[in-house]
């Protein structure tokens, strides 16, 4: 009976230093009481579009517009370079599942996304039997993309004791969706009629044609998104995200 009081009122002095340190979560994060993906689906899809716009106070870097500054991508028997590109769309993506299972360190996404990539480019080599000197505006328009990611996680304290959620390691499949469209320009120098039949093949084979070259740029932008969830959990301590017991761990 003492000795419930006296664990009471340690709960309570520590709810009591624990609302006196500084929460460091931004507003939007609205910690869920428990991993139903109904809560977890909703908050996350609430968080986007603030998330996405980074939180420069947390050293989190901006998602939408998210910046390109050069990109090489070596395909084969093609070496394209990407430069001054900006990748936009995030914000709206659509929350589609969210699953935590804390013990197994197990932390499932699934969003539908259009992304709008733009930017300058280079491309030296051949394409389609033709030798390739390219050098120009391309604009790529994802239609519903449906990205899934498979996240390992850990947990770990930092200097103050307080625990985070760490990614160990993260899986990804992306499914490209509905419909591509590529608008590219002066793909063959000084040679616009030819340009426009590559551009038309590669806008009806779109398909076939992100699947070769995609996977570079696919694998690249999931790695900064990874890079910046790092970011933000390295930031925010684990209980400012989530109202669940942290479970055991070493
Ligand atoms: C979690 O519980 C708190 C306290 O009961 C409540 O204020 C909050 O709205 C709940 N969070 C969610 C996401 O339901
Ligand atoms: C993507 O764009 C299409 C066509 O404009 C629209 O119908 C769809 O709802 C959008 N999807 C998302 C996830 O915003
Ligand atoms: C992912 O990004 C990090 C930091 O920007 C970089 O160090 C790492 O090499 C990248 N990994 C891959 C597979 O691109």
């Amino acid at each position: 009976m003492c000795d419930r009081r006296l664990v009471l009122l340690l709960a309570v002095a520590a709810a009591v230093v624990g609302d006196c340190a500084a929460k460091l979560a931004p507003d939007f994060i609205v910690p869920c009481n428990n991993t139903d993906p109904a809560c977890l689906v909703k908050a996350t899809q609430n968080a986007i579009p603030e998330f996405s716009k980074g939180i420069p106070g947390l050293g989190v870097p901006s998602l939408d517009p998210f910046i390109i500054d050069n990109l090489p991508i070596q395909l084969p028997g093609v070496k394209v370079t990407f430069s001054d590109g900006k990748a936009t769309g995030l914000r709206k993506c659509e929350v589609r599942n969210v699953e935590a299972y804390l013990e197994k360190n197990i932390f499932k996404l699934e969003v539908k996304c259009n992304i709008t990539i733009k930017g300058k480019y280079t491309a030296v080599g051949r394409l389609l039997l033709f030798p390739i000197n390219g050098e120009g505006d391309a604009k790529i328009k994802i239609v519903n993309s449906i990205i899934k990611l498979d996240i390992k996680t850990k947990y770990y304290k930092d200097e103050e004791g307080r625990d985070h959620f760490g990614i160990k390691s993260y899986k990804y499949t992306f499914d490209y969706g509905e419909r591509i469209f590529y608008v590219i320009t002066n793909l063959f120098k000084g040679n616009p009629e030819l340009s426009n039949t590559v551009l038309q093949f590669l806008n009806e084979n779109w398909r076939t044609v992100t699947e070769e070259f995609g996977k570079p740029v696919v694998d690249y932008a999931i790695n900064v998104t990874i890079e910046t969830a790092r970011k933000f959990f390295s930031a925010v301590p684990y209980d400012e995200l989530l109202h669940v017991p942290i479970p055991p761990y070493s």
